[in-house]
């Protein structure tokens, strides 16, 4: 099969379908050409994302002398924004005061309030900190994504942690009630734990499904008490831990949403 083959065949993909149209969603309702930052997350529906953005400044291109600057989350995201023909920019080189408009990026899974679990390409600490700096975050999660509460059918939760520190906060994680957190490792050929982009590790921690701040205010406890955490609370718990980097788990961010359209197997559509 040649290489177009396998592009139009993974086109044709139901699912990819239903992450493309979601990220052309997200994109024609949050992105313009006059826009000067733009947060660029990571994963594979991210890509249909970059797609769309080359696509609109195409038909709609950018005031006289304008710069679109286009920032990662991590090597990946980087090199997907130069493919595409676009202007990369570290976050460290973001002037002064300025904040991002807007930052696009998938997700593993996404509650009723737009919590996300992410992290699932480990690169979750420098979504975090593009995300924290953008005034809007917009999280493109097709149909599968979507669940009325975290941990559903996403069954961890990403954490970036030291490596020197990793078996303490494994420890620490059972002691909040995480079944098995185990380090992530790669797969067949190659051995030993994955690094993220800044060489830390990633532990993934398996949890009850989590409460919203809405099950909260209708009574559910969501300490961890009797093993159930709401999100804010157990994501502030686990960034306690030394050793613990960043956690898997984005909330409060501002959130909107774009899912896909083109629903199937019982789905709703929205
Ligand atoms: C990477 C991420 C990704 O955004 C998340 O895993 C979604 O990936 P995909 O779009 O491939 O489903 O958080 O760390």
């Amino acid at each position: 099969m040649s290489s177009s083959e396998k592009k139009d065949e993974k086109k044709e993909d139901p699912i990819e379908a239903a992450k493309r149209k979601a990220a052309f969603r997200a994109v024609e309702d949050h992105f313009r050409s006059d826009m000067t930052f733009v947060g660029i997350g990571s994963g594979s529906t991210i890509v249909y994302g970059v797609e769309a953005i080359k696509e609109h400044l195409r038909k709609n291109p950018p005031p006289p002398n304008h710069m679109n600057w286009f920032v990662p989350t991590g090597w990946n995201s980087r090199k997907v924004i130069e493919e595409a023909g676009l202007l990369p920019l570290g976050f460290d080189s973001i002037p002064g005061d300025s904040m991002l408009e807007v930052a696009f990026d998938g997700a593993d899974e996404v509650d009723e309030e737009l919590n996300c679990i992410k992290g699932g390409g480990a690169c979750l600490f420098q979504e975090k900190l593009v995300a924290c700096r953008s005034k809007k975050f917009i999280c493109i999660a097709d149909y599968r994504k979507n669940q009325k509460r975290l941990l559903t059918n996403w069954k961890s939760i990403p954490i970036e942690v030291a490596p020197i520190a990793h078996a303490s906060v494994l420890r620490e994680l059972r002691i909040l009630g995480s079944t098995d957190p185990k380090l992530r490792e790669h797969s067949l050929a190659k051995t030993g734990p994955i690094q993220t982009d800044q060489s830390f590790y990633i532990i993934d921690a398996p949890f009850k499904q989590l409460y919203t701040s809405l099950d909260v205010k209708n009574g559910k406890d969501g300490s961890g008490k009797d093993g159930h955490w709401s999100v804010e609370a157990l994501a502030k718990r686990i960034k306690e831990i030394n050793g613990v980097l960043e956690v898997g788990l984005f909330y409060g961010l501002n959130g909107d949403e774009a899912q896909a359209t083109g629903l199937k197997g019982g789905q709703k559509p929205v």
